[in-house]
């Protein structure tokens, strides 16, 4: 468990003292309604039912990196990430985030910093080489984020729906 005082914001409280620690059982709610805020304030419906128990579960068998920030027991933000091990003759391993949220009234005080140097730690201790994360093309605070943290356009992702189109 890392613990570190967190700067004040530029408005609202001092966070205080930010524990991140590696999920367990008893953050099954934190969990829930951090994954819940960040789908709302992103416009996005959410999961599908049963997916967080399956990320929850995963991270609980070390199947997943699962971090939560929380100051005085307040959960604050959560990284979420994967190791993927893509050439089986070399070995070689990436560490996929998938996810990192901060509340909005905690950021812009190394939160969201912390989590992501907790991945790059795990991911480094358990063999990975690279990091690689995907962000939407108008999130544009988290483009920034990712940039001042070292990261650089890597490749740019396609998608189409497949029951909206008949080619
Ligand atoms: C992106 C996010 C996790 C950043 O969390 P945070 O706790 O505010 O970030 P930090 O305070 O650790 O910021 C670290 C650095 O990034 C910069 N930064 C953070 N958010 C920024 C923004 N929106 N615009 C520009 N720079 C930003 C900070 O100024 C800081 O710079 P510094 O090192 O010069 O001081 C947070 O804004 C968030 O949860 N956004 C919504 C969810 C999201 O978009 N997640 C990413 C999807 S990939």
């Amino acid at each position: 468990m890392h613990r570190r005082d967190v700067r004040p914001g530029p408005d609202g409280p001092a966070t205080g003292v930010v524990d991140i620690v590696a999920v367990d059982g008893k953050d099954r709610a934190d969990i829930d309604r951090l994954y819940g805020e960040m789908y709302r304030l992103l416009g996005h419906p959410g999961p599908p039912a049963g997916w967080i128990d399956e990320v929850v579960a995963q991270a609980l068998r070390g199947d997943r990196g699962l971090f939560i920030a929380k100051a005085a027991c307040v959960a604050l933000g959560f990284i979420d990430f994967k190791l993927v091990r893509y050439h089986a003759a070399t070995g070689s391993t990436f560490c996929r985030i998938f996810d990192v949220f901060v509340k909005p009234e905690a950021r812009q005080r190394g939160i969201g910093r912390r989590l992501w140097l907790q991945a790059l730690h795990t991911a480094k201790d358990r063999g990975a080489d690279s990091v690689e994360l995907n962000v939407l093309p108008a999130n544009e605070g988290a483009q920034a984020f990712w940039q001042r943290q070292g990261f650089r356009l890597h490749t740019l992702g396609f998608r189409r729906d497949l029951e909206a189109h008949h080619a």
